[in-house]
């Protein structure tokens, strides 16, 4: 199938607190959106839709043209929206005609292994349903009110959804076209349309930069000598 991916990249990293929009954060020498886009770059992709901030399109060519090279025509940047989900619809806009299957990624999982993404594609492939990569949820969770606990959450049924997610392109444009909320991620927007989302493995290298804590953590998987 003829593949693309969409990156959004508009978030504006309040939580990261780094004075810049979070994909231009550096890691190391390099901004977050890089590395997101180095892993792209090596999954077999025939377009590659970049949603990016206000103002910053520019920048977010510079970094395509870094991490593709040669292949730079197969990327198209776009500006993004208030919300994730109204930036994901602006990247859908952008999807050149004879895409088939549509993956969705945060630039903010910058680390996220190439494998990922061949495993979701192989399975939105296979069985025409979406697909989120999975994880096992390691804490122990616990359902509260304010600061009473209420019960404890058995983890066992649980798991915790990371990007990329993969879709059938037509039934995603159908969904986001008859999305009646915001959703937190796009497997949620796709079954609420009443389509079936399978799982794959993620993988621990896909977690989402979000705090100061999560660039530190970047930052030693890429330098792991550095003080
Ligand atoms: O805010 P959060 O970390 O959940 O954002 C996940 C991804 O969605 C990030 O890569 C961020 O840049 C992107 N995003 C966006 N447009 C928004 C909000 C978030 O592209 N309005």
């Amino acid at each position: 199938p003829r593949v693309a991916v969409i990156v959004v990249a508009a978030g504006s990293g309040t939580r990261l607190s780094a004075g810049a929009p979070k994909a231009f954060v550096g890691i190391d020498e390099l901004p977050i959106l890089r590395h997101a886009l180095d892993g792209v770059a090596a999954a077999p992709t025939a377009q590659v839709v970049i949603v990016a901030p206000a103002g910053r399109e520019g920048d977010a060519r510079t970094e395509a043209e870094a991490a593709f090279g040669d292949r730079s025509d197969l990327v198209s940047v776009v500006v993004g929206g208030q919300t994730r989900q109204q930036s994901v619809a602006a990247g859908l806009a952008a999807l050149w005609a004879d895409v088939e299957t549509v993956l969705v990624h945060d630039a903010a999982r910058a680390l996220t292994p190439p494998d990922v993404f061949e495993r979701v594609i192989a399975e939105v492939d296979r069985s025409g349903a979406g697909v989120v990569p999975v994880r096992p949820v390691v804490d122990t969770l616990k359902r509260v009110t304010g600061a009473a606990v209420d019960e404890a959450v058995d983890r066992a049924p649980l798991a915790a959804a990371q990007t990329p997610q993969g879709f059938p392109r037509a039934l995603l444009e159908s969904a986001y076209a008859t999305a009646a909320e915001e959703f937190t991620d796009d497997t949620a927007l796709f079954a609420a349309a009443g389509h079936p989302v399978h799982t794959v493995a993620g993988d621990d290298l896909s977690f989402k930069i979000t705090t100061p804590a999560d660039l530190d953590r970047a930052r030693h998987l890429l330098r792991p000598t550095a003080a």
